[in-house]
């Protein structure tokens, strides 16, 4: 039995250099027990560190798995980094494993993915910076518990948002820091050490005041993306249940209430020369978030914006939000998210590096008892939506787009055109190069399993084929 100890809780290329040298000297899982280490556990050392030992043979690893694993090593679970290496040794012998979501290990390490985007997503919607007073320079203090250990997974979203900020995140495992040229991290610490108030709160008090709609307010949808553990340390957080209460009256007040007038602009003019693209698209969510160019608008919870890197050279376009993307705000986060990130991965891809967004930016439905049933929107609704797709790419500007389905192409294009022509590629409004792919929803349709495997794969080649196209962009001279 070996004990392995690495350097500290989120430690991948700790775990990545042992499993490496434990693989290479053939060492089976079940002889291999995973410490982090402690001062305690350093003091007995009895560590037999392996990196010196040659590898025996060729150790092939899927990207995706080790962006995976480098997910996973954040997660509370003490079995973590067995489950990685057994993965990774099972994986030498069965190529094939780690596309197997039916696995029960290969289901263990998506949950666990799982679990760690999400709370990801979490601390980048529900970090809420306070100025701190009597410093030289503006600085801002954030403190924030994320469930697992995913500080430095979450810091450079803050990095690129509040790029001209000095701030920094403290939270119990670890701080981040950005004085707006380096990150940097520090130990973990506690509340006390961060401010507890200031205008800026007030200010976003008033922001969240405007913006709570009573007539699209749902408590338990609300309370999920939401959840209370969270509300303490969010400044509006009191005003929530109050503003839930006087929810009823203000719907009322709101429906007796003349119509405003819609505007019917066919594109939004958006100029300020000024911005950085990454402040542009932000500006640009705000502003999107209270379209109501079309009628579905109106039902729809909310509006779910396109959301990636600005500075990326990948769009990837899909259709339309679904119910959960509905309820999440996030595009692709429901069954044909969970499809499509699969097969990002099976490509190589990964959704961090792309802007991922949507032909339509509301969900088109139709109720029936307590579902929604999805419908395909309109031309006409794709047509008003291009306003947002010509606005986000003009602040991209990605070298290629992937359009899946056809009512993504409708809308880069401008016409409609066929799926299998637009495969060979298309030029976009725009005048930049796309090609068509398969729409993850398609994959979730086919009800034979062969025919879903086959519509699978399909899926990953031509997301592959665009990661193959870009390759080939990157390394031909401007
Ligand atoms: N289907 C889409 O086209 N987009 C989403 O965001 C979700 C499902």
């Amino acid at each position: 039995m070996r004990i392995v100890h690495i350097g500290h809780e989120t430690d991948f290329s700790g775990w990545r250099d042992h499993a490496r040298a434990l693989l290479g000297a053939g060492i089976r899982p079940e002889d291999v027990v995973w410490r982090v280490c402690t001062e305690e556990a350093d003091l007995f050392d009895v560590m037999t560190r392996d990196t010196g030992t040659a590898p025996k043979a060729k150790i092939t690893v899927p990207r995706a798995f080790l962006t995976d694993a480098q997910m996973a090593v954040c997660h509370r679970d003490p079995a973590r980094f067995d489950l990685l290496y057994r993965l990774l040794w099972r994986s030498q012998d069965m190529p094939g494993l780690l596309a197997n979501s039916v696995d029960e290990d290969v289901h263990t390490l998506h949950k666990l993915t799982k679990a760690i985007r999400r709370d990801r997503h979490k601390m980048h919607a529900f970090v809420r910076f306070r100025e701190v007073k009597g410093e030289a320079e503006e600085t801002f203090v954030a403190w924030f518990e994320p469930e697992h250990r995913i500080t430095e997974l979450a810091a450079p979203f803050f990095m690129r948002r509040f790029s001209n900020m000095r701030w920094s995140i403290l939270t119990p495992d670890c701080c981040a820091h950005w004085d707006r040229e380096t990150l940097t991290y520090s130990e973990g610490t506690t509340a006390a050490q961060a401010p507890d108030g200031d205008e800026l709160e007030d200010l976003w008090r008033g922001y969240f005041r405007s913006i709570f709609n009573p007539a699209r307010l749902k408590v338990k949808a609300m309370t999920s993306e939401m959840p209370k553990k969270y509300w303490k340390n969010l400044p509006e957080a009191d005003l929530i249940e109050p503003l839930i209460a006087s929810a009823r009256a203000l719907e009322t007040q709101m429906v007796s209430a003349a119509p405003t007038p819609v505007k019917r602009e066919a594109s939004y003019e958006f100029s300020d020369p000024c911005a950085t693209p990454a402040d542009a698209l932000d500006t640009l969510r705000r502003e999107a978030a209270g379209c109501t160019l079309c009628d579905h608008a109106c039902h729809a919870t909310q509006t779910v914006f396109g959301e990636g890197p600005a500075d990326t050279p990948l769009m990837i376009v899909g259709e339309q939000p679904g119910d959960t993307e509905d309820i999440t705000g996030r595009p692709f986060t429901g069954p044909a998210g969970a499809v499509f990130d699969e097969a990002l991965a099976g490509a190589g891809l990964s959704r961090d590096a792309l802007y991922l967004t949507n032909a339509v930016k509301h969900f088109r439905f139709i109720p029936k008892g307590k579902t929604r049933l999805h419908r395909t929107p309109g031309t006409a609704h794709i047509d008003h939506c291009r306003r947002w797709l010509k606005a986000e790419r003009s602040w991209i500007k990605p070298r290629l787009t992937l359009a899946m389905g056809a009512t993504a192409i409708r809308a880069l294009h401008g016409k409609t055109l066929s799926v299998t022509g637009a495969r060979e590629g298309f030029s976009c409004f725009d005048g930049g190069l796309a090609f068509a792919g398969l729409h993850p929803a398609a994959v979730l349709r086919q009800t034979v399993p062969e025919e879903r495997e086959r519509a699978y794969h399909t899926l990953v080649s031509d997301l592959a084929r665009v990661r193959q196209r870009l390759e080939a962009k990157e390394n031909t001279p401007a």
